[in-house]
């Protein structure tokens, strides 16, 4: 993809660089805009590379929108461009919930903005869940607060998937309370205000919450959702790009390819449970119900 770096109409200004895509500002029809480019793997067979990024880019472009259809504040999607792998959406004016959380840790907390941030936090992942939405990446920088209005806007459905399993919303909200202990511990227990807008907003909240506790005792029960800490594992990533190593004799290549996945596959789904294992101290607290359901 071309990039330009005068920021005038059409051109691209890199904002940041990932692991899985890039993300530009640019302008769209005169409005300002993100573009969300994933880009090919080269250690994947280009084929199956192809195959998984446009699957991937249609599920990001798809999840975004039924959020929206549920009432959950999205950026609006643009467009969808599938030969350059991109997504174009509205660009929101405002800060993310982690500069406004990392700014109440270093300045003090202001507690009117706090409760109406935790309010919609809470909202909007009920809403999501009740229509059988998890997003997949619940950290703070997801989250952005649009200008003037201070509405919540979701972004990032990148690891976004329909399930209507308590599980699966569990480990949602699993993933957010690891996000917010791990960066904004400073803020107090942010978390069980977050839960208590969610025990409004969803109607099923009982079964998400009782997997959250029972997540500890039982986690088995917990599997498959927190995929970008299980991706992230080192050993997992050495093990895709060891297909990069086979020579190019294609059969024994795609043979090689077929049982990583395999192995990533049973080792996602059950790392999400090993991750519940070892936070004792989540087990613990759930136990002697400090969220009190
Ligand atoms: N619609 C938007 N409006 C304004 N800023 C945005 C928008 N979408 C993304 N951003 C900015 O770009 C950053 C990265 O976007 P996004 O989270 O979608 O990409 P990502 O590669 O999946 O990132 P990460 O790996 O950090 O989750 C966001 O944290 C946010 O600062
Ligand atoms: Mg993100």
């Amino acid at each position: 993809m071309e990039i330009k770096a005068d920021g005038k109409d059409g051109s691209l200004v890199l904002l940041k660089q990932g692991a899985e895509a890039r993300v530009f500002e640019s302008t769209f029809v005169g409005r300002r805009s993100i573009v969300k480019e994933r880009f090919s793997k080269k250690y994947r067979h280009p084929t199956l590379d192809s195959k998984l990024t446009i699957k991937r880019l249609n599920a990001e472009a798809r999840c975004t929108t039924k959020a929206r259809r549920l009432g959950v504040c999205t950026p609006v999607l643009y467009a969808v461009d599938p030969i350059l792998h991109t997504l174009t959406f509205e660009y929101v004016e405002g800060p993310s919930v982690k500069d406004v959380f990392l700014d109440f840790g270093s300045n003090g907390v202001v507690g009117e903005r706090m409760d109406d941030i935790v309010v919609q936090i809470g909202d909007a992942i009920g809403k999501l869940h009740d229509g059988g939405l998890i997003h997949g990446d619940l950290t703070t920088s997801n989250m952005l607060i649009r200008d003037n209005t201070n509405q919540l806007v979701l972004i990032d459905f990148g690891l976004s998937f329909t399930s209507t399993l308590p599980e699966d919303k569990a480990v949602d909200l699993y993933v957010l309370e690891r996000a917010l202990l791990s960066m904004h511990s400073s803020c107090g227990n942010v978390m069980d205000r977050i839960l208590a807008g969610y025990r409004k907003s969803s109607k099923q909240w009982s079964s998400t919450l009782n997997k959250l506790a029972e997540g500890a005792k039982s986690p088995s029960h917990i599997f498959g959702s927190s995929a970008k800490e299980v991706e992230s594992a080192p050993w997992l990533g050495d093990l895709e790009r060891s297909c990069e190593a086979i020579p190019r004799i294609t059969w024994i290549r795609e043979l090689w390819q077929v049982t990583v996945w395999i192995c990533l596959f049973v080792a996602r789904r059950s790392s999400a449970a090993m991750l519940l294992m070892k936070d004792e101290s989540f087990g613990k607290r759930a136990k002697e119900s400090q969220y009190s359901w």
